[in-house]
């Protein structure tokens, strides 16, 4: 049982740090520069962020997710002695992004400063509501009491300044959920908030675009690691360079074969034909190894793949539902070469986080549709790079791994000397923004 103490001290550390503003972010390195860095938080009423995390057990057709709110959203350590690893939850990045960002080191309580405005509403937490509850039918709503309150309610000039064009928020899902054509009636699935006009200008963070993205930017899932210091990330990052690769790939996911042809359905099958191939000469004691996560049972429970994703060379990660899965993310941190079979995956999504033009240099791409039409066998294509090849890439994706990850909020001085993936969305927006602002002095 999720205790409601623990909301409750969630809470009360969360009022604290909010309070205290100004104090966290002198700590930071007095030399940084903050010229065109300078952010300022919008204040907003609590109905945006903290009630809507009062109602944690209560929401229709969704998990009881009290205990991920700990630890600023993080969640509960996966062990006590636990330094690094939490049982994190993704949808939770709302609460993590914000409680990194009152420790921004270039933060202004005057918005006429500011090069860019942060909207702390919990936008994803929001459309629960919307998406599986009591408002299913009303998901056109979404969005539009925050836009009233930005604009109309409280100081307008903020907004009227720029629009609208130098906010940004997060909404910790993927933008399918928020693309609902207003059109449609009565609604199919999602709320409209990308769809809406008002919102238009500001700059949306999710999980995954839509392949022609308007408004919003992709950002890194967050995984369960979440370093405090530079020790505890350089003791992980060795582990993960000496770790004995025993497998050639693995695949970590759910749900059964589907009869219908398509990728999953293919590697399943050829990772179970495996194991009656010859390994002779292959240095691999595995060709393939499945971690079973059905019924969400790898979710708050990272050591059930990372121990496996340390042991393997490859890791696969084909598309599902939709193109993007935190397993990219989990497998980086593992030093577990990624194998795309869709560029939506992520090369076409985190161009910030991880450039285009590397995609050579740290994964694999094998189209979807050679390996399910084509008969394309993925062993055949990963079995035939040389093993120097192979380390090359392992050696790049291991100095991804601080770009990528969440670092604990308050970390040591040195661990903040990296730029973490906050870090870096962070300053793409900025970059963002005042690019738009640019154009828009230009016209
Ligand atoms: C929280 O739940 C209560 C009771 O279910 C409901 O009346 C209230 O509107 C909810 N608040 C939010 C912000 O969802
Ligand atoms: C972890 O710590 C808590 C509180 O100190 C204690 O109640 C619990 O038994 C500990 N759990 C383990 C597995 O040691
Ligand atoms: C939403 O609309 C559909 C179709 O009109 C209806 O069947 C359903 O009961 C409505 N759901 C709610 C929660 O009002
Ligand atoms: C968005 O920006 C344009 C100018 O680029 C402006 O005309 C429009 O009113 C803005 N939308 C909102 C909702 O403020
Ligand atoms: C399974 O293995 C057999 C023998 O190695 C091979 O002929 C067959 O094509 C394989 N099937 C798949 C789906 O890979
Ligand atoms: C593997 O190699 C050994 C000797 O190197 C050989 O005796 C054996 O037949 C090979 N097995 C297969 C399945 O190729």
């Amino acid at each position: 049982m999720p205790p409601p103490l623990l909301t409750a001290t969630f809470l009360i550390l969360f009022l604290l740090t909010t309070t205290t503003t100004t104090t966290t972010s002198q700590e930071s390195d007095p030399e940084s520069d903050c010229t065109n860095k300078w952010i300022h938080i919008r204040y907003l009423p609590s109905q945006f962020n903290l009630d809507l995390l009062l109602n944690c057990s209560q929401y229709p057709l969704f998990d009881n997710f009290c205990s991920y709110l700990t630890n600023h959203g993080l969640g509960q350590k996966t062990h006590n002695n636990s330094h690094s690893w939490y049982r994190t939850d993704p949808f939770m990045l709302e609460l993590i992004f914000h409680r990194r960002m009152l420790e921004y080191p270039c933060l202004t309580p005057d918005p006429n400063l500011a090069d860019a405005i942060y909207i702390p509403y919990f936008a994803g937490l929001d459309s629960l509501n919307y998406l599986f509850g009591p408002q299913v039918n009303s998901s056109f709503l979404h969005g539009l009491d925050l836009y009233h309150y930005l604009v109309h309610l409280d100081t307008p000039s903020i907004w009227q300044k720029n629009f609208g064009h130098d906010h940004f928020l997060v909404m910790a899902r993927s933008a399918w959920d928020f693309i609902q054509p207003l059109s449609n009636d009565p609604p199919i699935f999602g709320t409209s908030f990308l769809e809406l006009p008002e919102f238009y200008n500001v700059t949306a963070l999710t999980f995954e675009a839509r392949a022609y993205p308007w408004q919003e930017r992709a950002i890194p899932y967050p995984t369960s690691f979440h370093p405090p210091n530079l020790a505890f990330l350089d003791s992980w990052v060795n582990r993960v360079r000496k770790s004995r690769r025993s497998a050639l790939m693995l695949f970590a996911a759910g749900g059964g074969i589907s009869a219908n042809p398509n990728i999953r359905r293919s590697i399943r099958l050829e990772c179970e034909n495996s194991t009656s191939m010859s390994m002779n000469g292959t240095g691999y004691d595995k060709l393939c190894e499945f971690v079973d996560c059905s019924n969400g049972i790898c979710e708050h429970d990272p050591i059930r793949f990372m121990k496996p994703m340390l042991q393997a060379s490859f890791c696969l990660q084909p598309p599902g539902d939709t193109p993007t899965r935190r397993s990219t993310f989990d497998g980086i941190i593992a030093g577990c070469i990624p194998v795309f079979f869709e560029e939506l995956t992520a090369k076409k999504q985190y161009g910030w986080h991880m450039p285009e033009e590397k995609y050579k240099e740290f994964s694999v791409f094998i189209p979807k549709e050679d390996v399910v039409f084509k008969g394309l066998r993925i062993l055949d294509v990963l079995m035939s790079i040389p093993r120097g090849e192979v380390r090359r890439m392992r050696e790049n994706v291991i100095e991804m791994i601080p770009r990528i990850m969440y670092r604990k909020h308050g970390s040591s001085l040195g661990l903040r000397s990296k730029k973490d993936a906050f870090d870096i969305a962070v300053e793409g927006t900025l970059q963002r923004i005042k690019s738009r602002l640019e154009e828009l002095t230009a016209q």
